[in-house]
């Protein structure tokens, strides 16, 4: 395992169900992994999967009646003179909506999404919203939340920062309402930025400016980006390391190299199989695999990529769940093919 100053976070056995009338949907379940320090961490799977639901139980914004039933989440927050102690902050146990859970989200760790409309209101101006989001969490004067909100601004690329303060978010381009969006969620310099799937809306020109523009955002800041995506041109362009996630678990983990060069598990190599080509954005990649994610409340019993896996063992991937099944260090992955010496 990873020591406590590599590691930024850690998810242990995660488990967020949510309770439907119909059934229950096991949107994660039983998923580990590790983000580290400045990193990128690239969590890649089909619609459906977990993904966006695995960011929401780090932040602790899992909506109803969906909620975390099983496992551990955990912050490492360095602290001290030297910036050497390091103090373990059990996620999982704050509540919601505590004070503490309120501090982490946005100062710590903050998230951006592929739509970023629903991070602004449309009634104030860009830059009103980024000063007032200094504003809330430090006490500095309004002048200086403008200076710095302009800062931002310049620094992601905005043109001509101290007119398009004073702009509405509905006024700018969407790349510039993306950039506008990155600005926001820096503002407070986190550790840790959640990007679930930032580009699949735009075009692939303006797609290449904001992954650029991330890459040198985490270079200046210093911060881990955890990076959703269900594309794997984007995963190769931007992850260190990679979790692949398939209804809920996570299937396969390992550095980005040993992804794209020694993929183990089928649902993996089924994906690689189905990019086209990187770099070009056909809105459709791995749609090629044979069959559809299932049903999410009907569930297949054993390992749940079975009925589309072409290298099924029957009597056992249909029966028995895989076990996490740690090929190296850094090379996880859950297929009996591994452990059945097939
Ligand atoms: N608010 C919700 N209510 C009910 N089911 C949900 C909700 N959000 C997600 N799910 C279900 O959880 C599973 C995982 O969803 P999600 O994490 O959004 O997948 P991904 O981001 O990988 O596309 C899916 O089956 C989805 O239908
Ligand atoms: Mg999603």
């Amino acid at each position: 395992m990873m020591d406590n100053l590599e590691t930024l976070i850690d998810v242990r056995d995660l488990k967020t169900y949510f309770y439907l009338r119909e059934g229950t949907v096991r949107a994660v379940d039983g998923a580990t992994f590790s983000i580290r320090r400045g990193k990128t961490l690239g969590v890649v799977g089909e619609s459906g999967c977990g993904k966006s639901v695995t960011a929401q139980s780090i932040l602790q914004i899992v909506p109803r009646p969906g909620r975390i039933i099983q496992g551990e989440i955990t912050l490492y927050q360095i602290s001290g003179e030297s910036g050497q102690q390091v103090t373990p902050v059990r996620i999982t146990d704050l509540a919601p909506s505590s004070d503490r859970m309120r501090a982490i989200r946005g100062s710590t760790i903050s998230m951006i999404f592929q739509e970023p409309m629903t991070s602004f209101s449309p009634v104030h101006t860009i830059g009103e919203q980024l000063a007032e989001t200094i504003q809330i969490h430090h006490e500095v004067s309004k002048e200086s939340a403008r200076q710095s909100a302009i800062n931002m601004m310049r620094q992601v690329g905005i043109s001509n920062p101290e007119r398009n303060f004073d702009a509405y978010p509905h006024q700018l381009s969407g790349g510039m309402r993306q950039r506008s969006m990155i600005a926001m969620a820096l503002m407070l310099r986190p550790s840790l930025l959640i990007a679930d799937e930032p580009t699949t809306a735009l075009d692939v020109t303006t797609e290449a400016q904001i992954l650029r523009l991330m890459r040198q955002m985490q270079e200046s800041l210093g911060m881990a980006i955890l990076f959703i995506t269900h594309d794997l041109g984007v995963i190769a362009e931007m992850a260190d390391d990679v979790v692949v996630m398939y209804l809920g678990r996570v299937v396969e983990s390992t550095n980005v190299d040993s992804i794209f060069y020694d993929p183990k598990h089928p649902y993996l190599r089924a994906l690689l199989k189905s990019i086209p080509r990187v770099g070009v954005k056909s809105g459709k990649r791995l749609a090629a695999i044979e069959g559809m994610v299932p049903n999410p409340l009907n569930v297949p019993q054993g390992c749940p990529f079975h009925p589309r896996c072409t290298e099924m063992i029957d009597g056992l991937c249909n029966v028995t769940v895989p076990d996490n099944l740690y090929l190296a260090e850094d090379h996880m992955v859950a297929c009996h093919l591994y452990t059945s010496g097939g």
